[in-house]
């Protein structure tokens, strides 16, 4: 079974194609980083119409790189949700209009069911039952996933999402935006040793995030200092190893809250190297494994909405007629296969 996956939810157009016996076959990726870098973050109505200029050029790109033609395709994915809603439908329009012309089924896709299927593309893949820990621009996730479809929310964010923690944190720092991976690279110079930031909610039972607080600390710490290139950075090292010991306290929690040995990490803040470091010490010590997409596919990507779609189509899903996005939408809203 050949499927095209789209994903076109926020300020990334990726395109893809997953085939049931072959696997990945191609994908292709297009950031719009420099369309909303004047901004200073992402304008929804420019990434609409750069979605709509950028989505059949890459689709000729990946079927060329596959060597298929689309007549060979046996079914269409598209992210349905949850993000921008201009966005998603230029997604959802355009993917459920091709299958519809070829004669074949659609299927929508959770975006955060794409990220948290993603280390399924990878070799070693995780084997359910495993705890995901989602870490995205737009949600924290600690999920229980016992199959396809079949999760559980442990925790969440109750304020600000940690990928929207570093974002906004970094434009205090005055990086550039995409600010997580600039943060990141700023705090590898950084002092671990003179600033320490809180690990919030930490010292109360549950599962639950709050990342707001981080911002606020980084905000009058910075206020309080010099303004020289090392501090800045020595900031930068102390809100990163707050956040990251923060979301690998959570996990070991979770992880023996649900008696599970596998972790799996997933959404853009997954592609930090401290963070994939840290957790990879503690399943290490607990004897587990974790696992994590290849850096590329962290982000949004099309090869994690191809899969997740072939897994859908696979158990025999598919989509009206009718064009549906969701600008929210929540995973555990979703049937088992
Ligand atoms: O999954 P993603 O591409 O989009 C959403 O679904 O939101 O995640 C993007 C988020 C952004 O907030 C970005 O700053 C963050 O992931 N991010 C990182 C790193 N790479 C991306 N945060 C920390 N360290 C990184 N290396
Ligand atoms: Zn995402």
């Amino acid at each position: 079974m050949l499927v095209l996956g789209i994903e076109t939810s926020c300020d990334e157009t990726g395109v893809a194609l997953y085939d049931g016996e072959r696997g990945l076959l191609g994908h292709a990726l297009y950031s719009q980083v420099e369309v909303h870098a004047p901004y200073g973050g992402v304008v929804p109505e420019l990434a609409s119409r750069d979605h709509v200029r950028k989505l059949l050029p890459l689709l000729e790109e990946v079927f060329e790189q596959a060597g298929v033609r689309r007549a060979d395709l046996d079914g269409v994915a598209f992210t349905a949700g949850p993000g921008l809603i201009g966005a998603l439908l230029v997604g959802a329009s355009f993917g459920r209009s091709l299958a519809w012309s070829l004669g074949i089924p659609a299927v929508a896709v959770h975006h955060m069911e794409g990220h948290l299927l993603a280390p399924m593309l990878e070799d070693p893949a995780p084997t359910f039952p495993f705890v995901a820990l989602l870490v995205s621009g737009g949600h924290t996730l600690l999920v229980q996933v016992e199959g396809v479809g079949a999760y559980t929310l442990l925790g969440e964010s109750v304020d600000d999402a940690a990928g929207e923690a570093f974002d906004k944190t970094a434009k205090l720092l005055g990086l550039p935006y995409p600010g997580g991976p600039e943060l990141a690279k700023l705090a590898q110079q950084g002092d671990p040793t003179r600033y320490r930031f809180p690990r919030p909610m930490t010292d109360r039972p549950g599962l639950d995030f709050s990342f707001s607080g981080l911002k606020t600390f980084a905000l009058t710490t910075l206020r309080d200092a010099d303004n020289e290139p090392q501090t800045r950075a020595d900031i930068a090292r102390a809100f990163e190893d707050a956040v990251v010991d923060t979301l690998a306290i959570k996990c070991k929690r979770a992880l023996e809250q649900t008696g599970l040995t596998r972790l799996v990490v997933a959404g853009g803040v997954g592609a930090n190297r401290s963070l994939r470091a840290r957790l990879q010490t503690l399943l290490d010590e607990r004897h587990g494994q974790v696992f994590y997409p290849r850096p590329e596919f962290c982000t949004d990507n099309g090869a994690m909405i191809a899969y997740a779609g072939f897994r859908r189509l696979q158990a025999g899903l598919h989509e009206p007629l009718a064009i549906e996005a969701r600008a929210r939408w929540l995973l555990t809203d979703l049937e088992a296969l």
